[in-house]
């Protein structure tokens, strides 16, 4: 369950670090904040390299600091870009990894709420440890 409230706080807090997003090369700044189900928030920008391969997604970063910090479990991750983009495949994958029921927000930097998706949704039939281990 995600009150108004902390669905409000998740996306402002994408939106800050969006506006910490390091994005000379794309000049396309993406904010993350991903939401424990303890209710700690890690947020992420998408952090770019002149090697441009070596560019890492807000998301990814967002969600590595939560589990670099012990933290796997989580309720939602908001998204935030100019315009509503919503998160590469990458991305969806690394959230896949985490829980398929995660719910996904993508805002515009202005605040707005563009639509609200489940990882499962973005990622139908997703790849996953089961796939390992069936035979
Ligand atoms: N980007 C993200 O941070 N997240 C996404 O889901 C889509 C793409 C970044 C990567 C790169 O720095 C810029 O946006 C343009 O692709």
């Amino acid at each position: 369950m995600l009150t108004d409230e902390m669905r409000d706080t998740l996306i402002q807090r994408a939106v800050d670090a969006w506006h910490r997003a390091y994005a000379p090369y794309s000049d396309y700044p993406v904010g993350a904040a991903v939401l424990t189900e303890a209710g700690e928030i890690f947020d992420g920008a998408n952090v770019e390299n002149a090697v441009y391969p070596l560019t890492i997604c807000a998301e990814r970063v967002a969600i590595f600091k939560a589990v670099s910090e012990g933290k796997k479990a989580f309720k939602a991750i908001a998204v935030v870009t100019k315009n509503g983009g919503t998160p590469c495949g990458s991305c969806r994958q690394v959230m896949a990894e985490f829980g398929l029921d995660t719910i996904v927000l993508v805002a515009k930097v202005s605040g707005e709420l563009v639509n609200t998706f489940t990882v499962r949704s973005l990622l139908p039939e997703a790849f996953g440890e089961a796939d390992l281990k069936a035979s």
